[in-house]
C-alpha cells in the first residue's frame, strides 16, 4: 500500500517498503526533468531511465515529470541505441524512449530542471535560451555527482564497451546527487 498526503509546506510519502520520505521544502507540485544531449539516443535516455529508477526507489514517482531530447533531429522517432540499451539492461534499465529534438519554446516552460550531457550541450541550450528565467533551468549533469571528478558525461557513440559502462556509471551518481538536489532546493 502506498500512503502519499501534501501539507502546504511538505510531501510525506510512505513506501512499499514502509519508507518516509519528506520531499519538497514547497509545495507538493510536481518537478519537471528534461535531460539533454546530442542525438537523444545514448546518453539522455539513460540519464531518464536511471533518474526514473531513483525516484522510484525514493518513493517519489506521482512527484516527478522525467523526459529527454537531444540538440539534433537525426535520430528522431528511433529507439534508444542498440548498444546503450544492451548496457543499461544490464543494470536493470529499461531504456524505452524515442529520441525527439529539443524544443525551445515548449520545453522551457515544461521543464524546471534542464540537464546537459556534456560542454556542447549546455552551449547549445545556453544559445537556445529566450530569457534569464530559461538560462537559470539549465545546468550539466556532473554538477550532481558526489563519487567522481568528471565535468561531462563523454559521448560513448563513436567508442567502445566501456564507453557506455562510463556513462552509466557517471549516471547513476549524478541521479542520486541530482535528486537530492532537488529535494533541498526551495
Ligand atoms: P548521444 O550520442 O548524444 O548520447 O545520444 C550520440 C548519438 C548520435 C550521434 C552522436 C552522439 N551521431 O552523431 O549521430
Amino acid at each position: 500500500m502506498e500512503i502519499s498526503q501534501s501539507w502546504p509546506c511538505s510531501v510525506v510519502v510512505v513506501n512499499k517498503a514502509g519508507n518516509i520520505n519528506f520531499g519538497f521544502k514547497e509545495s507538493g507540485m510536481k518537478k519537471s526533468v528534461l535531460f539533454v544531449c546530442l542525438g537523444n539516443i545514448c546518453r539522455s535516455p539513460s540519464a531518464e531511465a536511471v533518474f526514473r529508477a531513483v525516484v522510484k526507489k525514493a518513493g517519489l514517482e506521482q512527484a516527478f515529470d522525467i523526459d529527454s531530447a537531444g540538440t539534433i533531429a537525426v535520430h528522431s522517432g528511433e529507439p534508444a541505441d542498440a548498444r546503450m540499451q544492451q548496457h543499461a539492461l544490464k543494470r536493470g534499465y529499461h531504456l524505452t524512449s524515442i529520441s525527439r529534438r529539443i524544443h525551445p519554446a515548449v520545453d522551457f516552460d515544461r521543464f524546471d530542471y534542464i540537464i546537459a550531457m556534456d560542454d556542447q550541450n549546455l552551449r547549445d541550450l545556453q544559445a537556445m535560451a529566450r530569457n534569464a528565467g530559461d538560462v537559470k533551468k539549465i545546468s550539466k549533469m556532473t554538477d550532481y555527482a558526489k563519487r567522481s571528478n568528471h565535468t561531462s558525461v563523454p559521448d560513448p557513440y563513436y567508442g567502445g564497451a566501456a564507453g557506455f559502462e562510463l556513462v552509466l556509471d557517471l549516471l547513476e551518481d549524478a541521479c542520486e546527487g541530482l535528486l537530492l538536489h532537488v529535494q533541498n532546493q526551495k
